[in-house]
């Protein structure tokens, strides 16, 4: 006879115990890890990594697993809540975040990191050179310190800074150097998401995780238009040398006093240089035979605003890739009169809720406006992490310091209001109407 399984609070609170065991056995892994990729791309990863919490993945136990009666417990959970008669909800899908930031940004990364954190993610921090090592390191440190982060094992950091000039060459090199970690790290995440140290989620990793399940993995959204005014042109026609490529002291950008015509060999499409982009894109950009992706490397190298230009050329003029486009990088912005995106303030707010968007960018360091999204949307105490289905603890400030699966999402509003504006980017044939389209 088989006892029965134990009222839940018992169970989380053994979880609690048995994953002090697991941080120990972890923390030295994490450590050679943050090492492994400070020290040039000639390491290699150890070869057997620990095993991953047994609470957080019940599902990807070894078979002999002695935890396999809370598997049981967790299992029994989820089909009173899922009616056997109806289809079971996809498995939620899991995202790849590059955060970038700068000198003094590491408070504002460790803040975005806590808001968009999901123990089915991965998340690379990443701080540029201009940033001091004592910042980096302190970054690492927290990022080292925090009980779920080396349980679920995603979280790190670039210990070797790349030089990522603004307007330059150099910050789509350093993207897609952290896009090709992120790719080593784990063979399992399905979209990657570049967020900078000014951006802010406006839903729960929940939501955004519960609709994207409903989505097909090899969708991008990406903000384009091959429209090129006046405007664009001063943006695309001068010839830059990017000092963040060759120099290791910030300098001057350098510009020659030529211009040159656009290309005619492909079209060139312009975006903005927030973008969710599926897997296979990054593979194809990385580890793909096909040549567009480098030679559209070398011709924006001498670009300025490469990075809003290189995704949106990419996709566009690839076969593979041009009917997975959809027109909405899934950020809002508000533009200024120069057509730059202005600092959203709290007068801003309900514009950008409504707006579905699951990010908006840019915000000011702790700006009022980022405690009130923390409140009432995200339902984030300060400090925290966002709450999400897999935090079981009890009182409302230590949530998540108790965990279970974390297959489970509890979707809330912010799933509705990003919903709707999928369903009117896909109606109607917008989709396909907006897509790629040649002005
Ligand atoms: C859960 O599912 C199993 C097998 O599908 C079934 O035997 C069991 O009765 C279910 N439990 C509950 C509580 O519905
Ligand atoms: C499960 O589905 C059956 C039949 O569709 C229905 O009668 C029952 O009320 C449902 N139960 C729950 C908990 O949704
Ligand atoms: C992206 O495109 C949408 C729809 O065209 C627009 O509302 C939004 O402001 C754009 N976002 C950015 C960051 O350019
Ligand atoms: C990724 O985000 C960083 C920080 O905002 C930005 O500098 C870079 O241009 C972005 N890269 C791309 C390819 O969008
Ligand atoms: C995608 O590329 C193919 C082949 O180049 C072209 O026929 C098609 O019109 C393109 N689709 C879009 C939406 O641009
Ligand atoms: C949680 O909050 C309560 C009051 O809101 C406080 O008494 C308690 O010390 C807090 N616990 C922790 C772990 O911060
Ligand atoms: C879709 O079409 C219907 C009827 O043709 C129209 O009322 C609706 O506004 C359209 N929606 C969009 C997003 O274009």
């Amino acid at each position: 006879m088989q006892t029965p399984p134990p009222p839940q609070p018992a169970a989380t609170a053994g979880a609690a115990k048995t994953t002090t065991i697991y941080i120990l056995a972890t923390a030295l892994f994490s450590l050679l890890f943050i090492l492994s990729l400070s020290s040039s791309s000639t390491s290699s990863s150890p070869s057997s990594p620990p095993p991953l919490d047994p609470y957080l993945f019940p599902d990807k136990q070894p078979q002999s697993n002695p935890n396999h009666r809370h598997r049981l417990l967790i299992r029994n959970q989820r089909n009173t809540t899922n009616n056997l008669s109806e289809p079971p909800p996809p498995s939620p899908p899991s995202l790849a975040y590059l955060i970038s930031g700068s000198n003094r940004d590491s408070g504002r990364i460790l803040r975005l990191l806590f808001s968009v954190y999901h123990p089915r993610n991965h998340y690379l921090l990443h701080l540029d050179l201009p940033a001091s090592q004592s910042d980096r390191d302190f970054l690492a440190l927290t990022v080292r310190s925090i009980p779920v982060f080396r349980a679920a094992q995603n979280v790190n950091v670039i210990g070797k800074a790349d030089f990522a000039y603004p307007k330059g060459s150099s910050g789509l090199s350093s993207t897609l150097h952290g896009a090709s970690i992120l790719l080593r790290i784990s063979g399992n995440w399905d979209w990657f998401i570049n967020l900078s140290a000014s951006d802010y989620p406006l839903v729960t990793q929940d939501d955004l995780l519960h609709i994207l399940s409903y989505l097909p993995k090899d969708l991008n959204f990406v903000n384009h238009s091959s429209y090129i005014g006046w405007r664009e042109s001063r943006k695309l026609k001068p010839i830059i040398v990017d000092p963040g490529l060759y120099l290791s002291e910030r300098t001057a950008m350098f510009y020659a006093t030529q211009k040159r015509e656009l290309p005619d060999a492909f079209r060139l499409f312009m975006g903005s240089s927030s973008s969710v982009l599926s897997r296979e894109v990054i593979e194809f950009c990385i580890l793909g035979t096909d040549n567009l992706p480098r030679t559209l490397l070398m011709y924006l190298s001498n670009t300025p605003s490469s990075a809003s230009v290189y995704f949106p050329t990419l996709l566009c003029n690839s076969q593979q890739f041009n009917k997975t486009i959809m027109n909405h990088g899934l950020q809002y912005a508000s533009f200024d009169t120069r057509q730059e995106a202005r600092p959203l303030k709290s007068k801003d707010f309900h514009d950008f809720i409504q707006s579905g968007a699951a990010f908006a960018s840019p915000f000011l360091a702790d700006d009022p406006v980022l405690d009130r999204i923390d409140r009432e949307i995200l339902r984030r105490i300060p400090g925290k992490l966002v709450p999400g289905g897999w935090c079981l603890g009890e009182s409302k400030n230590n949530t998540c310091d108790v965990w279970g699966d974390a297959d489970i999402l509890r979707p809330g509003r912010g799933a509705r209001r990003l919903e709707k504006l999928l369903v009117k980017l896909l109606s109607n044939g917008t989709f396909r109407s907006h897509q790629c389209v040649v002005e």
